[in-house]
């Protein structure tokens, strides 16, 4: 082992994340050392605002001056958890480009940017490690890049966004309205203030994004991914959830077929039976299939100031046995095929279709001709009637491609009998 003994670190950030991984510094002080040989040493945190009140922080370690990390030779690793684009991007490239080492939970700007920061990483010989961008502290980067890499993975799927799955479990288990159930979540803290990111499927679009990426070994980014929230999903949706005997779940989906890669985000009916549904409240999962290994689940805690601490620092820790054994940069960017990514409509689904239509006789045999002519086949039919010239359908189709379900939807809207098509969700 190399003598370095103290190796030096800057934290940009020190909010939520930042001051999980500053107390997790001082926790595990003695023990880094016997764990990689070296102490760490937080020599500077960069932060915005120099007046906020930082309770446990030795006040001369802060500054919102970048100059004096950058320009510090002593400083080997930078722990960016600012979040946003800019300037994280600036100063990660900058940082990397000055041969330092980088960790970052920034998925923003991993799903965005990935290439040119792995790309940067890899010219100086330097690590570049973003463990905590997907699932907070759920491993799922290293296990698909390190210990599944014998597998040809050809399908990733997982709850990777906390607010969403806590929503959906109180509207599925106590029957809260989904604005009650985001009030809630807000009021715990799992919401942001603003949520748009979380309910409307973009935060596990960015996820999945950098999963797929890694998973597939070609470059995919948050623009490739479609993505539907779950804003629309009502009770009566989940009360036919219930009657199909399954749950209702946001999930980003990712698989590599031989067209292309399939990348989503949005809400899918899924079999209470399979391991993904009895993920509960703000926890997350990713569900993995590997040609080799078969099935494998990853499930924990997606968010969350000590468990993205733990991801995040479970990167210092490899970066600095790295430095000791004169590794660095060892494991970069593994994007080494360059497959097309499949447009939305060829991709296959089943639907769950849930209308309003007159109740009068001729009704459910016009709208089975119009699946018919699209190539829509029916698998379950439920009806009830909702008010006397009134009946709700609840249909679940075969597998079709999404453009032909697209085609149906078109001309089903155009029958004078098909007064509302409420809900469209997609079954896995
Ligand atoms: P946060 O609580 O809002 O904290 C952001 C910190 O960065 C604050 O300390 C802020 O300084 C500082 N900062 C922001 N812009 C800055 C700038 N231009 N210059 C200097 N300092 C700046 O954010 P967070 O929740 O910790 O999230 C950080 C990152 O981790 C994000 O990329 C997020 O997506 C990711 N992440 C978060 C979680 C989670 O559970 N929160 C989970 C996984 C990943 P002030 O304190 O002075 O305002
Ligand atoms: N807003 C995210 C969630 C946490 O609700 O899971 C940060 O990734």
């Amino acid at each position: 082992m190399k003598n370095e003994k103290v190796v030096k670190a800057a934290l940009l950030g020190l909010g939520t994340v930042g001051s999980g991984v500053y107390k997790l510094t001082c926790r595990q002080a003695d023990e880094m050392e016997r764990k990689t040989g070296a102490k760490l040493e937080i020599k500077k945190i960069l932060v915005h605002n120099m007046q906020k009140k930082r309770e446990g922080v030795d006040p001369s370690l802060l500054t919102d001056c970048w100059d004096e990390i950058i320009q510090d030779e002593e400083i080997q690793i930078v722990i960016e958890v600012m979040g946003g684009i800019e300037p994280a991007r600036t100063r990660i490239l900058e940082a990397l480009n000055a041969g330092k080492h980088v960790i970052t939970a920034n998925k923003d700007l991993v799903a965005e940017y990935g290439r040119e920061l792995l790309d940067a990483a890899e010219k100086h010989g330097v690590d570049f490690l973003f463990e905590a961008a997907v699932a907070g502290g759920i491993p799922i980067i290293r296990p698909l890049k390190q210990c599944l890499a014998a597998n040809e993975i050809d399908e990733v799927i997982g709850i990777v966004n906390g607010t969403t799955n806590y929503i959906l479990t109180k509207m599925f288990e106590e029957g809260m309205d989904f604005e009650e159930a985001l009030a809630k979540a807000t009021e715990l803290g799992y919401a942001e203030a603003d949520p748009t990111a979380d309910i409307e499927g973009l935060d596990a679009g960015r996820k999945v994004a950098i999963m797929a990426s890694i998973a597939f070994h070609s470059r995919v980014t948050f623009s490739d991914v479609y993505t539907e929230g779950i804003t629309k999903i009502s009770a009566r949706d989940i009360f036919y959830a219930k009657e199909f005997g399954n749950v209702i779940k946001l999930l980003g989906t990712a698989h590599n077929t031989e067209e292309g890669i399939e990348v989503a985000v949005y809400p899918m009916m899924i079999a209470q039976e399979h391991p993904l549904a009895s993920v509960r409240d703000s926890f997350n999962a990713v569900f993995v299939h590997g040609d080799a290994v078969d099935d494998v689940m990853f499930y924990g805690r997606g968010a969350g100031e000590f468990p993205t601490a733990s991801a995040v620092m479970g990167d210092v820790i490899d970066v600095i046995r790295d430095i000791q054994y004169h590794c660095t940069g060892r494991i970069s960017c593994t994007c080494y095929r360059n497959t097309p990514i499949k447009s939305m409509d060829e991709v296959r689904n089943k639907f769950f279709l849930r209308m309003q239509v007159e109740n009068k006789p001729g009704v459910l045999a016009a709208i089975a001709s119009v699946f018919g002519e699209h190539k829509v086949s029916i698998s379950k039919v439920i009806q009830k009637i909702v008010a006397e010239d009134t009946a709700e359908l609840a249909i679940v189709t075969d597998t079709v491609k999404e453009y032909h379900m697209k085609d149906a939807l078109e001309h089903l809207k155009k029958l004078d009998t098909v007064w509302d098509i409420c809900s469209v969700i997609r079954e896995y």
